[in-house]
């Protein structure tokens, strides 16, 4: 067993890390009180080769692992999980999916630019009664010969409005069910397709989430990524991937949380010493390292299994569930620890403990994980 990270990932580390404090630090409070997109931030990132970091460099990605993935999602979730979630959905929810099922041709046309970072891509499953139960999906796919007729709304989209590129997933043949659910890539401007008003959320609030809307859209055939019905078993498996960079997100909230609580315990005096040195302190410390390190195992050993073609499905739900807990605990703890001043927003720690709560929601609330945890064990 091999615990050490090479050279290579820590430097890929060192350069998220360095790129979180100089880029996204600055910022980080306003654009989560004004909900501002990281637009000039995630064009760095794209040129840093982070928004296709596991794309072959053949469709110009960066051909890194996924163990380096959760590293980067750490280290740019410690700071700023509005641009984070931005990072994980154009890897893991929309460059796996084309680059392992899409033909030539698309991968030309839409794979090479997302994995450069020259577009952003969005992931659109989610629907305003087809949440949890993706399988009931009311968005329709009509096959019109050489294209299909696409209508229905989608809900939550992440990217909703920056993304150029869509991979929707609708129903061709209600009577088949999920087996009847294809996955068509929609473009921006393709007419009769519009974006709805961004949601205000609780928590990364800089990112953009929308609702969109299909009307008679005519997306062409050559745009169905897989086999006529393939749909389905391509989001959950894309999900499988999403879910070790949301469980690397919620690790990174909680050490950003973490950090920002230790830091502030060694310097607040009362009593006639630091907070550091209260026993109620230490302990609240002592549990979040802890937790925050079975957390980052379980994210690893995730990644190592899909760097390593092993099945991850399980692996992947047991790091987000854990991490995403993990991150809502450390981040109320952290937010204790810093009295009122964690209340206020220029503590910043507020706003981790507001941004902890979505990754137990998206990609699969904490439910669904259990869900396909529990499904394997039982197998
Ligand atoms: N990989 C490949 N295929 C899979 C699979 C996987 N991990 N999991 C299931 N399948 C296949 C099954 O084999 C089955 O196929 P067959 O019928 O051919 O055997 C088919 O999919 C249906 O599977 P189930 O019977 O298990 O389906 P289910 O209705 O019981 O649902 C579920 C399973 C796990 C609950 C699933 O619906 C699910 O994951 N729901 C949550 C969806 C989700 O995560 N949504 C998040 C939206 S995306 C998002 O949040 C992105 C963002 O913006 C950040």
């Amino acid at each position: 067993m091999q615990f050490e990270l090479t050279e290579e990932q820590q430097m890929i580390r060192q350069a998220a890390r360095d790129f979180a404090h100089h880029e996204l630090k600055p910022g980080v409070i306003e654009r989560d009180e004004h909900q501002k997109f990281p637009a000039e931030q995630v064009k760095m990132l794209g040129e840093l080769g982070f928004l296709g970091m596991m794309v072959s460099p053949q469709y110009g990605g960066s051909g890194m692992d996924a163990v380096s993935y959760v590293l980067v999602m750490e280290e740019l979730s410690k700071i700023d999980a509005s641009t984070s979630v931005v990072v994980s959905v154009n890897n893991s929810l929309v460059c796996y999916g084309l680059e392992k099922y899409g033909t030539e041709e698309q991968k030309q046309k839409y794979l090479v630019p997302l994995a450069k970072g020259e577009k952003i891509g969005a992931f659109c499953l989610s629907e305003p009664e087809a949440g949890s139960d993706a399988t009931s999906q009311r968005t329709t796919a009509v096959d019109m010969g050489d294209y299909y007729l696409l209508n229905g709304v989608k809900n939550w989209i992440t990217n909703g409005n920056s993304a150029s590129t869509y991979l929707v997933m609708a129903q061709t043949d209600v009577a088949k069910k999920h087996h009847g659910i294809n996955v068509l890539i929609v473009e921006k401007g393709m007419e009769g397709f519009t974006v709805g008003a961004k949601e205000n959320k609780l928590g990364i609030r800089g990112s953009d989430t929308h609702s969109l809307m299909f009307s008679d859209v005519k997306v062409p055939k050559e745009n169905r990524i897989g086999e006529d019905g393939f749909g389905f078993k391509f989001a959950m498996e894309t999900l499988d991937g999403g879910r070790i960079g949301i469980a690397s997100q919620a690790l990174g909230i909680a050490s950003g949380a973490y950090e920002l609580a230790l830091n502030y315990a060694k310097e607040r005096k009362a009593f006639g010493k630091t907070i550091a040195d209260l026993q109620a302190t230490q302990f609240k410390l002592a549990d979040m390292a802890t937790e925050i390190e079975a957390a980052r195992l379980l994210c690893f050993k995730a990644a190592w299994l899909k760097d390593n073609h092993l099945p991850y499905a399980q692996a992947s739900a047991m790091a987000k569930l854990y991490a995403s807990e993990v991150a809502m605990r450390t981040t109320i703890e952290a937010v204790q620890i810093h009295g009122g001043y964690g209340f206020v927003k220029e503590y910043h720690v507020e706003c981790l403990m507001r941004d902890a709560k979505i990754t137990q929601i998206y990609e699969g609330t904490s439910e669904i994980q259990r869900i396909v945890i529990s499904r394997e064990v039982l197998k």
